[in-house]
């Protein structure tokens, strides 16, 4: 079966040209000039589009138990949304429970996802429980495809690591390669703002994030940073929110250090103001690190254009507003923690381009290509390159859309981004050969979608 995916312009991180697009079952066979005669059994006319990878979102929490609850995508329905927004992989978190192995949790995981994901997929694995079996563990894992670990500095009693274990867990990162990723705030000063702030009667949403002050992730941020240069850990901070953050990251960067960073939509486009929405609408916004003052947004467009931000992920973690978010209904801090986003964030970071932020690479480059080389997917994902595998997004730039819970696909009672007009839109979506989204709707199906085996971070030196 081969599909030609004609007359577009092919953006890879390192250029677009005008080529077509050869595809032979699962593979990309060849980008061919224009003009040049070439056989296939079905043609997608790209005329006018943009043809790119298919996006890569290494931050995802499908089904993922939180707070005395559980998010409301289910592999199935969270990778159909992805689907829907031109993201064809996408990399979730395996939540180690305390008291249980980190193999025992990789096999839970594999067993919600397998046979069930539309788009293809891997795993981040949480350490929340370490000791000698669990740094033991890792190097399983690693061998299993997942050599990504997640450590909190925030959530005391919950997920939280000391510096101590998180000093321990790095040693065995620097001496298998794998990389640690940090929730990076300071969760102990958090608490006792939490706790101050409900003693005084403020209960509001907007309290989550007045008592997650910038500067405590910028603390816990260049705290990580400097657990990493002792034991000469790789570390990727998570979710990035805060220019303070952003400095400490900026810095080590400067001076070599294997420190990399993502942020999130949410952060670029969201803030401080959403979550003081009156009547309990602010709740939609609670997520940790929570939303910040707008002028955060201005120093993440700039570190994303200079490499001081890698890549943007979504940590799509949805709860619905109904049952769900009003948990913390008279307390804040029992609202779950999560934003949904997995359907929008091609299209919210085409905003980029269209407002001059970006370049159309570097769009394709943060979205696709470096996701692909610092989670060891690359070349099989992140370029239209022959031999790689054929996720292929057909994006219309011109294309109007507005956002809504009443026409996305994620199982979620609301928008984060109700009424955004936004220009471009996906406009066909293959996954490994088969074309899952087009113009007449949804053709995938839960099975579809691989689990990935991933190799190391490709940016280590
Ligand atoms: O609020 C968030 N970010 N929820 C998901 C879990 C996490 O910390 O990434
Ligand atoms: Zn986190
Ligand atoms: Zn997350």
């Amino acid at each position: 079966m081969s599909t030609l995916i004609r007359g577009g312009t092919v953006v890879n991180a390192t250029g677009a040209v005008a080529a077509d697009v050869l595809v032979r079952g699962e593979k990309i066979a060849a980008l061919v000039a224009p003009g040049f005669e070439v056989q296939a059994d079905t043609v997608i006319d790209a005329t006018g589009k943009y043809v790119i990878p298919g996006g890569i979102d290494g931050h995802t929490h499908m089904e993922m138990p939180f707070g005395g609850t559980s998010s409301a995508d289910t592999f199935e329905t969270g990778t159909v949304a992805a689907a829907w927004g031109g993201t064809t992989t996408i990399i979730d978190f395996a939540v180690q429970a305390k008291g249980t192995s980190l193999l025992s949790t990789l096999d839970k995981w594999h067993a919600k996802a397998d046979g069930n994901c539309a788009v293809d997929y891997g795993f981040h694995m949480i350490v929340s429980d370490v000791n000698d079996s669990s740094l033991k563990e890792m190097e399983s894992c690693i061998d299993a495809g997942v050599n990504t670990f997640k450590m909190f500095m925030a959530y005391p009693g919950v997920f939280y690591a000391t510096d101590g274990e998180i000093l321990r867990a790095m040693q065995k990162a620097r001496e298998t390669g794998a990389t640690v990723m940090m929730h990076a705030e300071n969760g102990i000063a958090i608490d006792q703002l939490v706790a101050q702030a409900l003693a005084n009667g403020r209960t509001d949403p907007v309290q989550h994030g007045l008592t997650r002050p910038p500067e405590l992730e910028g603390e816990a941020t260049s705290r990580a940073i400097a657990l990493a240069k002792v034991t000469g850990s790789p570390l990727y901070i998570v979710h990035l929110s805060a220019s303070h953050a952003l400095d400490a990251v900026t810095k080590a960067r400067d001076t070599g250090q294997n420190v990399f960073a993502e942020t999130c939509p949410q952060y670029l486009f969201l803030s401080l103001e959403d979550l003081a929405k009156p009547d309990f609408e602010g709740a939609k916004y609670v997520a940790s690190p929570p939303l910040r003052p707008k002028e955060h947004q201005t120093e993440l467009w700039r570190g994303l254009r200079t490499n001081d931000l890698s890549l943007v992920s979504t940590d799509h973690c949805p709860f619905c507003f109904k049952d769900q978010k009003e948990l913390g209904r008279g307390d804040f801090s029992k609202i779950p923690n999560g934003m949904p986003g997995v359907e929008h964030r091609m299209d919210l970071l085409h905003q980029g381009v269209v407002r001059g932020e970006l370049s159309l690479e570097r769009w394709v480059e943060i979205s696709s290509t470096t996701p692909a080389r610092m989670f060891g997917l690359y070349p099989r994902k992140g370029v239209i390159a022959p031999g790689a595998d054929a996720d292929v997004v057909v994006y219309d730039p011109s294309a109007e859309q507005t956002l809504s819970a009443a026409t996305h696909h994620m199982n979620v009672d609301y928008s984060a981004y109700e009424g955004m007009e936004l220009t471009g839109r996906v406009d066909t979506v293959l996954s490994r050969g088969a074309v899952v989204v087009d113009g007449s709707g949804f053709h995938g199906g839960a099975g579809h979608g691989k689990f990935l085996g991933r190799d190391l971070n490709q940016y280590l030196i």
